[in-house]
C-alpha cells in the first residue's frame, strides 16, 4: 500500500461540522483544523494508525515528536506531569500559542509514534476556540503537525491546506484564516533549566518574565545534543544493537520482523506488521523497540523494509537507532 487515496471535505465551521470532524477523528481519520497559529493535520492522539497517517499524508521522512493538543489543563494533567513552572506557564499562556514538553504522565493516553517513543509529551491548549471544540468532539488528545506536504510552509488558510493535502486526508474544517500564522514556542521543563526548544507565537520575554528565569537555548541540552552521527538525543534510542535488512535470524538474536520473514525457533520475534502494512508498522515501531529492550533483548536483526511511502520514515528512523553509540 503505497498511496492512501481519499475524499477531502471541507467542513463548515458549526456544530454539523465539528460534530462531524469529531466522528471521523474517533474513527481514525484525519482532519485538518484551525489553530490560531497554523492549521494542525489532526489525528486521535491515542490511535496509532490514525498518527501513521499524518506521516503518510504529509510524506514525511522522519518520525518527529508531534504536538498533543488538548481540551484544558485538567486534560493536560493527565498527560503531562506539571510541576510548579508548568503550572505558572499553563495559567499564563493558556489557551494560547505556548507547547510545553512535560515528563509522561502514568495516565497519558498519547501513543508512543506520536511521541516518537519519548517518555515526555509536547502538549498545548490552542487559543482557537474551534479547535477546542474539535478536540472536545474527537474525546482526548489531537496530534497535529502543520497541515502541509513535508518541506512545504505551513498552511494559514484552507486552501493553503488544499493545495497540499486535497485526497490525502479526510476533511478541512473551514475557519478561516490564522491569526498568528507561526507555529508555537516550544518550551521543555524536563531538566532543572528550562528550556527553549522553538521560537514562536509567545516571546521569549514573556515567558523568562513568568518563569523568573531565563530560557537556556535548544543546543544546551539534551534536545539537539547529537550522540551519534544523526542521531538526536531527543528521539529513543533503544538499547539493543540493531542489524538492518537481515535475511534470517543469527544465533543469540531476536527478531524485529516485517511480513513475516524470520522463523522465530525460539527467539523472541516481534512483527511490525504480518501482513505486510507499512502504516500498521509505522504504528508499532517504537512500541516494539522498547518492548524489545524490556524483554533484555541485546540484538536485534531487523528485516528489510521497502522504502517506499511510510517505509522511507520508517528505515530512516531505523538507521538512527542502528547508528554506533559511544
Ligand atoms: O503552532 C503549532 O505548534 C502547530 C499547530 C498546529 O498547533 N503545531 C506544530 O506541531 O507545529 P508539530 O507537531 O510540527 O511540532 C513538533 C515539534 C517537534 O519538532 C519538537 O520540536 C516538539 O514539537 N516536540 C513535541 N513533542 C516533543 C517532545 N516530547 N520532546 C521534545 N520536543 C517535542
Ligand atoms: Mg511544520
Amino acid at each position: 500500500m503505497t498511496e492512501d487515496k481519499r475524499v477531502t471535505r471541507l467542513l463548515a465551521p458549526g456544530p454539523a461540522g465539528i460534530a462531524e470532524a469529531g466522528a471521523m477523528l474517533r474513527a481514525g481519520g484525519l482532519v485538518a483544523f484551525p489553530t490560531e497559529t497554523v492549521y494542525g493535520l489532526g489525528a486521535l492522539a491515542s490511535d496509532p494508525r490514525a498518527v501513521a497517517g499524518i506521516y503518510r499524508a504529509k510524506g514525511r521522512p522522519s518520525f518527529n515528536p508531534l504536538i498533543s493538543h488538548i481540551v484544558d489543563v485538567a486534560a493536560a494533567r493527565r498527560q503531562g506531569r506539571f510541576d510548579s513552572r508548568a503550572e505558572r506557564l499553563a495559567e499564563a499562556f493558556w489557551p494560547g500559542p505556548l507547547t510545553l514538553v512535560l515528563p509522561l504522565a502514568p495516565t497519558a493516553s498519547v501513543c508512543d509514534l506520536a511521541r516518537a517513543g519519548l517518555d515526555s509529551v509536547g502538549l498545548r491548549i490552542p487559543a482557537n476556540a474551534l479547535a477546542r471544540s474539535v478536540i472536545a468532539a474527537a474525546g482526548g488528545p489531537v496530534a497535529a503537525p502543520s497541515a502541509n506536504l513535508s518541506g512545504h510552509v505551513s498552511p494559514a488558510t484552507p486552501a493553503h491546506v488544499l493545495a497540499d493535502l486535497d485526497g490525502r486526508i479526510d476533511a478541512v474544517l473551514n475557519g478561516g484564516a490564522c491569526p498568528v500564522g507561526v507555529e508555537s514556542t516550544i518550551v521543555s521543563l524536563l531538566g532543572d533549566k528550562p528550556r527553549l526548544l522553538r521560537p514562536g507565537g509567545v516571546p521569549r520575554a514573556a515567558i523568562e518574565s513568568v518563569l523568573g528565569e531565563s530560557l537556556a537555548g535548544a543546543e544546551e541540552g539534551e534536545a539537539s545534543q547529537p550522540v551519534a552521527p544523526g542521531l538526536l538525543a531527543s528521539h529513543y534510542a533503544p538499547r539493543a544493537v540493531l542489524r538492518l535488512d537481515a535475511e534470517a535470524l543469527r544465533d543469540g538474536e531476536a527478531g524485529l520482523d516485517f511480513g513475516g520473514r524470520f522463523a522465530a525457533d525460539g527467539a523472541m520475534v516481534l512483527d511490525l506488521s504480518p501482513g505486510g502494512d507499512l502504516a500498521e508498522a509505522a504504528a508499532n515501531l517504537f512500541s516494539m523497540l522498547r518492548a524489545l529492550d524490556a524483554a533484555g533483548a541485546a540484538r536485534v536483526a531487523v528485516a528489510p523494509i521497502p522504502d517506499a511511502d511510510l517505509g522511507e520514515a520508517i528505515n530512516d528512523r531505523l538507521r538512527r537507532a542502528a547508528a554506533p553509540r559511544p
